[in-house]
Formats: structure tokens, C-alpha cells, sequence
């Protein structure tokens, strides 16, 4: 039967993925970026219904999850068809792909009705976001690199990448979500739920099997949306999902649809947008970098730039593998990402703004800081140092010996330790506690107060 769990896993291969139009046009959302936008958006719905009060308006909130678009259709309670967003009018049919997706309903549960019956909607199109989670992507990454496989930029494009798949046998390996964020048609065999809400549709949804999305809830005052999308941006770092920004509904259904649409996005809905946590910039050069247990990593000198609000210069580019397995090339046109306290990488290059002057990084046969021979065991992704007296190896332990992850010395980093180095004042952790007063104060930009604090 078509929702049995055997049809689950995938098999039939397609020769191109067929096109259909969406019964109701699946529409876009404008963006606001800052506060002042937001008040002009609620302003703008004023004027377009003059006599609505602010004091009148609660907002449904999502967060605004990075992935692609998507509408299922269900007759009688069976997933007939599912459909990309495409332009909107017109999308493509990925049925199969998305049968693989675990945790979208290929049978739906009937609502439970007052009298304790249930009932079936005849038909219903529920629309959301397929995504994929980060750590299943790091997961997905990581086994494509060990396969030689492609490595995909960002959750939003293995999520695409895997929902257009020809043969649905390799989207049944992606780990991809549906989380629904509203519907589209739905017809009810007499005796319908009275929704009046956008709240009440998403309980609605959730009940006959779907997921929505987590921390989703009621705003009473545009003050309230303010907070909430403030905590939502407080989480985003440790949420399981991308996230691009918070979407804020009228929750009253009679209001969205006076409301209405504009020719791209509804007058009811808003994006309130993050700032981007990737860019694109120019990858000047691989510099290499020599940690404290010897291993070579691969640096990334980039021209700067703005990645979520921190100017960026230089990120990781990992080991030689992965440099090859991004395919990323000297001069290239790069994709940066920054993701809280980490430090910054290279995703990968964007193909098609090379223009030929682009060349490949090869890996250096020896020590950059002390021309020894570095070496790579089979089966490591490493190169390393072999001098066991080499300074860089030296320096970044005597570093790592003062930093929170060693002994946490206040008051001494990386700058002062190498001017200690230079000196001659230091050759291990051990001389840090032989250094007087006046060794400190000898050295460059040294105050006496800062001097007696280390
Ligand atoms: S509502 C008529 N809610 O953002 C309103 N969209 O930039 C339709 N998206 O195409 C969209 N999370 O793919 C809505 N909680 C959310 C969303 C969301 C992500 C996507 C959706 C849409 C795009 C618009």
C-alpha cells in the first residue's frame, strides 16, 4: 500500500523530475531588518486597513528555518503528492524523495471532533520547509568526505540537493525534516474544525501528524515580537536546525485575508531577517600554521570581510583533505561562514565566478618555521612537524599552557609570549614562574602596572 513503511526507503529512479502547478500560489515573504522596518510594516498594514488598531493585533511566531519550500498534498488522508515551491506557480513533483522523510506523515491522523469522532479533511495541502538538521549534516559531510563524495556547502543545499534527487534510493540516506508552517487548500467532508486562528491551524497540523516548528507560539503586541525575536536570536547558535531570521503571522485568519497578498509576498507576513552568517570574499592565499602538537593547518588569508556583524581575514581550511575534497582554488571566490565562538571556515568556492587566474594550492614538504621534513601516517588527515624542537611547536604550547584550556593565567597571551620568546626570557612553561618584575617591564609597551598584574 502506498504508506506502508516499505515505501519509505526509496528505489524508483526517475529521468527528470516532472512540473506542476500549485493550486494556490505558494508566495514569498518581504524581509525588515531592523526595529524601524518592523514598525513601518505594522504601520503599512494600518493604512491598508484604516480603523485597525494596533492594540488589535497578536502575531503567530516561527523561527524562519533555512531550507527549501515545499507543499504536500493528502486526499482522504493519503499523501498523494509533494511539490518544490519553484516560482511559486509552477514547482516540481518529488513524491518519492519525500515518502523518505521519516518524520512527514505518508497517512495522516484524523482531528479528534468535540463528540469524540474524527474526521478526515477530502483534501489538504500542508506547506512548510524541508530542512536538515546541523549535526545531521555535519554527519552527511563527514561520510562523503570519507566516500570521496560531494561535500555540500550548508544544511540548505544538502537539503535541496537531496530533495531533487533523481533516484529516491540516495534521498532515503539524506536525514531530512519536514516542519509545516501553514497550508494551503483544504476541503472538509461537512462538520469542520472552526479555525479561526493561524495558531489553531498549526495545533490543527500538528495533531494529524506533522511537526512544526519548536519554540513556535502567540504574540499579543508588537512589543511582545520584539522579545521574542531578541530570545530567538539568543538561541540561534545552539538551535538544531538553521535558522535566517523569525516569521511573524497575524494570527487572526479573517484579518490575513483582508489583508491579502501584494503581487509577491502577503501584507500579513514578515520576515524579521538575522544577519547573514555567511559572505563571500576573495581567497587571497593558503598560509600554513603550525600547532602546538606539530600538526600543519591550512589557513585561509582572506580579503576582509563582513560575516555577521565580525570583520573576517582568515579562516580554517582544516588539513589537505579537505582543501581538496572543497575543491577550493588560490584567487577563488569563496563562500565564509561564522558560527558563534568558532573560528571562522571556508565552505567552499563559488565555481562560477572563476575566471581562469585561479590556481592550486599544493601542500608544502616541509616545516614553514623550521625547514624540517613534516610527515603524514597513513590513514591521518594530518601532516606534521618531525623536529620536536621546533619553535612554532614550542611557542603554541607555551600557549596553550596559559590559556583557559591549560592553566588559564590571567593577564598573559599569545602576544606577550612571544615577545617573552624573542627575548630569550622564556624557553618553557616551566621559566613562567621565574620571571621578575623588571624582565616584564624591559619588554615593549610594557607599563608597570601591567607589568606587576603578570
Ligand atoms: S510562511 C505566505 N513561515 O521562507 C507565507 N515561511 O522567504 C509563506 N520559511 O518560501 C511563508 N520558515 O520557504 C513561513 N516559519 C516560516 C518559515 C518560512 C521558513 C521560508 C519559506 C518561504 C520563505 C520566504
Amino acid at each position: 500500500t502506498p504508506d506502508s513503511p516499505t515505501q519509505r526507503v526509496g528505489g524508483k529512479v526517475l529521468e527528470s523530475l516532472p512540473s506542476k502547478r500549485h493550486s494556490l500560489r505558494m508566495y514569498s515573504l518581504d524581509n525588515v531588518f531592523t526595529m524601524q522596518e518592523w514598525h513601518d510594516f505594522v504601520l503599512k498594514m494600518q493604512r491598508f486597513l484604516p480603523g485597525l488598531k494596533q492594540s488589535d493585533l497578536s502575531f503567530w511566531m516561527e523561527p524562519k528555518m533555512d531550507g527549501l519550500a515545499m507543499e504536500l498534498v493528502y486526499r482522504k488522508g493519503l499523501l498523494d503528492y509533494a511539490l518544490t515551491r519553484g516560482d511559486g506557480e509552477t514547482g516540481e513533483v518529488v513524491t518519492e524523495n519525500m515518502r523518505t522523510v521519516r518524520n512527514m506523515p505518508v497517512r495522516l491522523r484524523g482531528l479528534k471532533r468535540e463528540d469524540g469522532s474524527t474526521i478526515m479533511p477530502e483534501l489538504l495541502e500542508v506547506r512548510g520547509e524541508v530542512l536538515m538538521a546541523k549535526k545531521d549534516f555535519e554527519a552527511l559531510n563527514a561520510r562523503q568526505i570519507k566516500r570521496g563524495g560531494k561535500v555540500f556547502a550548508n544544511p540548505r543545499n544538502a537539503a535541496a540537493g537531496s530533495v531533487r534527487q533523481l533516484d529516491s534510493s540516495v534521498a532515503a540516506e539524506r536525514p531530512l525534516r519536514f516542519i509545516s508552517y501553514g497550508i494551503g487548500r483544504v476541503e472538509w467532508p461537512g462538520g469542520h474544525p472552526a479555525w479561526k486562528t493561524q495558531g489553531e491551524v498549526m495545533q490543527g497540523v500538528r495533531e494529524m501528524g506533522f511537526s512544526i516548528a519548536p519554540g513556535a507560539g502567540l504574540c499579543t503586541s508588537i512589543e511582545e515580537v520584539e522579545d521574542w525575536y531578541h530570545q530567538l536570536a539568543g538561541q540561534r547558535e545552539s538551535f538544531p536546525f538553521e535558522l535566517d531570521g523569525a516569521v511573524a503571522k497575524v494570527n487572526d485568519l479573517g484579518l490575513q485575508e483582508e489583508l491579502g497578498f501584494t503581487a509577491r509576498a502577503p501584507r500579513f507576513a514578515v520576515a524579521f531577517k538575522f544577519a547573514a552568517m555567511q559572505a563571500a570574499t576573495r581567497l587571497n592565499d593558503i598560509s600554513i600554521q603550525v600547532g602546538r602538537t606539530g600538526v600543519l593547518t591550512p589557513v585561509a588569508e582572506l580579503e576582509p570581510v563582513n560575516v555577521g556583524g565580525v570583520m573576517v581575514s582568515r579562516a580554517t581550511l582544516h588539513n589537505e583533505d579537505e582543501i581538496r575534497a572543497k575543491g577550493v582554488l588560490i584567487g577563488d571566490i569563496v563562500l565564509v561562514q561564522r558560527a558563534g565562538d568558532v573560528i571562522p571556515e571556508v565552505v567552499g568556492p563559488i565555481t562560477d565566478r572563476r575566471d581562469g587566474t585561479e590556481r592550486e594550492f599544493t601542500f608544502p614538504l616541509e616545516c614553514p618555521e623550521c625547514h624540517n621534513h613534516v610527515h603524514r601516517e597513513p590513514g591521518e588527515a594530518a601532516w606534521r612537524c618531525v623536529n620536536r624542537a621546533c619553535p612554532a611547536m614550542r611557542r603554541e604550547s607555551i600557549k596553550h599552557f596559559v590559556s583557559k584550556a591549560g592553566l588559564d593565567i590571567q593577564g598573559i597571551g599569545g602576544k606577550l609570549i612571544e615577545q617573552l620568546i624573542d627575548a630569550e626570557l622564556i624557553k618553557n612553561p616551566a621559566d613562567l614562574f621565574h620571571l621578575k618584575k623588571e624582565d616584564i617591564l624591559g619588554l615593549e609597551r610594557m607599563a608597570e602596572k601591567s607589568a606587576v598584574n603578570t
